[in-house]
């Protein structure tokens, strides 16, 4: 097997120490290099805790984090965090720079990035999200979307190894979506970046390569797209899907196995 650029073992955490209810109960994981995961499940079932724990905005109780095989320790820890970004789904006071460039610019300076790599890195990240065009905006005034792809612009500008998404599209519109998702999969090709991301898009999700169901804090399903997806009755299924089923209730004779949207219109093409 490749090796996991994150291991997470026997992870366990409560918010409420005084309570016996876990918030994260028992989780391992791994994630390979290049690999996409989607984390599913209701509110409530733990995905953003488990997305803090990894960054390190929370602390585990018990259970072991290694990030490229090395555990994440106090001796370790602020060298091994760098290599994790993460993406929230609301880019409101995150920003710093008074432009776009400046924004983007700000987390590389902070890890003394000499100058002349700086410029390139934010040329980079502007035209991997599109926002080049508004490199010289003040970032505040942007739309929702806008912003969302500044904040994803300012963590790719670092390089790190994994990005974890928590509903971080939700404030885009359809178009930037799909476009942001078709360059964060070239991008797991060209810089080997893994990416963990939640989300209720069902869309999102069939990008991925795995599906993690959370479900009170445990993992409760994991395995392809295609194996998660398929008449699971609980989940909003993509469209392909979706009419797929309708056809099979109402009669029609279709494929037996869960559809993309793709594959729905060759099918129905035929
Ligand atoms: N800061 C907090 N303090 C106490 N309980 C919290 C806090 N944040 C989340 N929780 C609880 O932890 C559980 C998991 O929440 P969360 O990780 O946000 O779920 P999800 O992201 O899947 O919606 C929920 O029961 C939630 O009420
Ligand atoms: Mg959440």
């Amino acid at each position: 097997m490749i090796k996991p650029i994150l291991a997470i073992n026997n992870l366990s955490f409560q918010y409420d120490k005084r309570s016996n209810h876990k918030n994260i109960d028992n989780i391992s994981l791994a994630v390979a290099e290049g690999q996409w995961i989607a984390v599913i499940g209701q509110n409530g079932s733990g995905k953003s805790t488990l997305a803090r724990i990894i960054v390190g905005l929370l602390e585990p109780q018990t259970g072991q984090i290694f990030v490229e095989g090395i555990e994440i320790n106090e001796a370790t820890k602020w060298k091994l965090r760098q290599k994790i970004g993460i993406v929230f789904q609301n880019p409101d006071n995150q920003f710093i720079g008074t432009t776009v460039q400046d924004d983007i610019a700000f987390s590389l300076e902070n890890i003394n990035m000499p100058y002349k790599e700086m410029v390139k890195r934010v040329d980079w990240a502007l035209e991997l999200t599109g926002m080049g065009p508004f490199r010289h905006h003040d970032p505040s005034r942007l739309s929702g979307g806008q912003k969302q792809r500044v904040a994803i612009a300012s963590i790719l500008a670092l390089k790190p190894s994994i990005i974890v998404l928590d509903e971080a599209f939700v404030m885009l519109d359809p178009k930037s979506r799909e476009s942001l998702i078709s360059t964060l999969l070239s991008l797991r090709k060209t810089e080997n970046i893994s990416i963990i991301s939640i989300t209720h898009d069902m869309n999102e999700a069939t990008a991925a390569d795995h599906i993690l169901r959370m479900k009170n804090g445990r993992i409760i399903k994991s395995g392809t797209p295609k194996e998660i997806l398929q008449e699971d009755d609980e989940l909003a299924a993509p469209i392909g899907e979706q009419l797929r089923r309708t056809l099979k209730k109402r009669g029609y004779q279709v494929p037996d196995s869960y559809m993309t949207e793709d594959g729905m219109v060759k099918w129905l093409w035929k």
